[in-house]
């Protein structure tokens, strides 16, 4: 099923977060891509969201593009969004907000510079995002934010990372329930995912070991495909998806029910 019309009546989604090999913006970008949007990829990594762009466009015939981001420099998201803005890229309708950092280390041993980093990345750059984005979605008259919490921010941590991680994620939260508010009038709609634990490259060198505990640790007993996570996202972004807002929509396979 396509959430997109196709052609010059199609819309840009822009992900953040798209370049890493296993990721969740990778998988979304490509779920964007294989439903009729266009697609704006921003990642660190340039080269790799060029790389994919390039690759979803010969695949499945849409426009795309990706760009060089790091998402905590404010004046580069508004550079990035002004950008899109003048490219061939159709209007933008959606903004999934998915790049993130984990943070594993025990709260003692946080140090300014570590939770000014991970407060940045996961929610600062969201806030940035948003501002930059949504008077384009507001003059195009159909706009979509998708932002990504964790379930670390409804238990307080408790599957790899830790509290500085939680706190922004749990800003996410914040940030999504107020915009959404603030948004409805206009018809944006502003949601937060939370996944559980996903089976990315997020937690860097974990063993095998521990990967399988960790699964074994879920009532489904076994952790999300990124996949699963950018249905999800692609989703929230259709027009079915309208009267939906505010809402914090769980992913876990159990592992958090509330
Ligand atoms: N994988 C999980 O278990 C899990 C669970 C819950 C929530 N999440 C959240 O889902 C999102 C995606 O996670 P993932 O598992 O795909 O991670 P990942 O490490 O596989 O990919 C993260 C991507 O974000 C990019 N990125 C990092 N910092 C950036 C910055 N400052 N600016 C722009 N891009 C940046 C990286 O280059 C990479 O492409 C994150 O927000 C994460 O917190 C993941």
């Amino acid at each position: 099923m396509h959430t997109q019309p196709a052609g010059s009546q199609a819309r840009t989604a822009v992900i953040t977060g798209g370049a890493g090999p296993r990721s969740i913006g990778r998988a979304t970008a490509a779920r964007y891509a294989r439903e009729g949007w266009a697609v704006a990829i921003l990642d660190l990594d340039g080269d790799g969201a060029r790389t994919l762009a390039g690759e979803l466009a010969a695949e499945h015939g849409i426009a795309a593009q990706g760009y060089a981001l790091d998402v905590t420099d404010s004046a580069a998201v508004n550079e990035v969004a002004a950008q899109i803005a003048d490219s061939d890229l159709p209007p933008v309708g959606a903004l999934a907000n998915i790049a993130g950092i984990p943070s594993p280390v025990p709260f003692l041993d946080v140090d300014d510079a570590l939770w000014d980093k991970v407060i940045a990345v996961n929610l600062t750059g969201s806030f940035y995002t948003c501002r930059a984005f949504l008077p384009a979605m507001l003059e195009g008259g159909y706009g979509r934010i998708v932002n990504m919490s964790s379930v670390s921010a409804q238990q307080g941590g408790g599957v790899f990372s830790k509290t500085p991680y939680s706190a922004a994620k749990a800003g996410v939260l914040g940030l999504t329930r107020s915009l959404a508010r603030e948004m409805a009038p206009e018809g944006v709609t502003v949601n937060a995912v939370s996944p559980g634990a996903a089976d990315t490259n997020i937690r860097g060198n974990t063993t095998e070991e521990s990967e399988a505990a960790l699964s074994a640790s879920i009532p489904m007993g076994r952790q999300a495909t990124a996949d699963e996570i950018a249905a999800l996202v692609v989703w929230l972004s259709s027009e079915d998806a309208g009267y939906i807002t505010g809402t914090t929509q769980a992913i876990n396979g159990g592992a958090y029910i509330s």
